[in-house]
């Protein structure tokens, strides 16, 4: 594979406790209901590199915990991030990847700002193919789901000091999933006014673990007040940065918005919405900071009313369109609290591009063999 160490044993295979981990039967799982929860699946992959920043040839083992020191730099100081991909069956019966190789960049370019050791693509590629494969049997059915990839890229080195590790981890475990929110249904978000994602000159650009745990505790309470999840502002609370785990889009006045900021995850569902609306539906796309009041329709955009549509993006989320939006006191609805047609025609042509029922032209997809 090029750039890598060979050697007998690998560090990885060494860290890995292999086997500790019991697979979930095949048996039990009911894909209706699968969800977003917790499976395990028989087997993960992964590489270790050293200082030199090298990783050696990735393997895949049987599932198991980690041996991990209770000094390593990703539990005391948070040098963590990941990324999160979707291997689906077709309707050919074949298993695609979607645009793997954007994952592959993100990743390294969160482990430059993170100091860890960079996974060159081809070794990011080969590990992913590699733990699909061994799993397959996990795969759902066609509608009914996918098997989500979480390639995870941690400094595992003891660290006292606040310094970078000088081991960087990377490993690949997948399960089976079903919907994140409620599939082609419409969710309601709370606008959240007292917490911030992130800041901003900081990293809410990264998939860095680090971003997801402050989110909790604001979604916790919007999830008890009956909503699906928050849409964080930015710091003065007049733009909208994202969802925790999703990006934001509205529709208005027959127009594609789509939120940006430095300081959100760049998603790859995102561009992908962006560019069958603009290349394949001739969609007028306005890809910039999208103003809290044009979503709501208040201030300036009074007159306009609130966006027709919403919807928030993801490899997680897919295309999950938000039928209302509450902030304070007052609860704002989109389209009727209805699912869209641009929303519907969009998660339609994802769908069909992802499940080989449409033609790929974007060159998106790979075919796992
Ligand atoms: N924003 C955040 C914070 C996320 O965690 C995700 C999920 O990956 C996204 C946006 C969407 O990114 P993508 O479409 O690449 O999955
Ligand atoms: C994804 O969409 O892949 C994510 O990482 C979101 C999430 C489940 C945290």
């Amino acid at each position: 594979m090029g750039n890598e160490k060979r050697q007998d044993v690998s560090r990885f295979e060494a860290m890995v406790i292999q086997g500790s981990l019991e697979p979930t039967p095949l048996q039990s799982l009911d894909w209706e209901k699968i969800g977003f929860s917790m499976t395990v699946t028989p087997f993960m992959g992964g590489s270790i590199a050293g200082v030199d920043g090298l990783f050696e040839t990735p393997v895949v083992v049987r599932s198991g915990v980690l041996r991990m020191p209770a000094q390593a730099c990703a539990l005391n100081y948070g040098q963590s991030l990941f990324e999160g991909m979707k291997a689906r069956r077709g309707v050919d019966g074949k298993v695609r990847l979607f645009r793997a190789r954007d994952n592959a960049r993100r990743m390294a370019s969160g482990a430059e700002r993170f100091m860890l050791a960079v996974p060159p693509e081809e070794l990011f590629l080969e590990t992913v193919m590699d733990v699909v494969k061994a799993n397959k049997e996990y795969i759902p059915p066609l509608g009914k789901g996918s098997l989500y990839i979480r390639p995870l890229l941690s400094g595992v080195g003891m660290t006292l000091a606040p310094v970078p590790s000088d081991t960087t981890l990377f490993v690949v475990y997948v399960q089976p999933v079903g919907a994140y929110f409620k599939g082609l249904a419409c969710i309601g978000v709370k606008a959240e006014v007292a917490y911030q994602r992130a800041a901003a000159r900081g990293t809410g650009w990264v998939k860095a673990a680090g971003n997801y745990a402050p989110c909790f505790q604001p979604a916790k309470k919007a999830k008890a007040a009956g909503f699906a999840d928050t849409l964080f502002l930015d710091h003065g609370g007049e733009y909208v940065e994202e969802v925790g785990s999703a990006n934001f889009a509205m529709v208005k006045g027959g127009k594609l918005y789509v939120a940006d900021s430095p300081s959100i995850l760049k998603g790859i569902t995102r561009d992908s919405v962006m560019r069958i609306a603009r290349e394949s539906m001739g969609i007028d796309v306005v890809f910039e900071p999208l103003r809290l009041d044009r979503v709501l329709g208040l201030g300036e955009f009074a007159s306009q009313g609130p966006a027709d549509e919403a919807f928030c993006t993801g490899t997680a989320a897919v295309i999950s369109p938000i039928g209302s939006m509450t902030l304070g006191e007052t609860n704002y609805v989109f389209g009727g609290g209805e699912v869209g047609p641009v929303t519907t025609r969009l998660y339609d042509a994802l769908d069909g591009i992802q499940t080989g029922r449409l033609p790929d032209s974007y060159g998106w997809t790979t075919i796992v063999e």
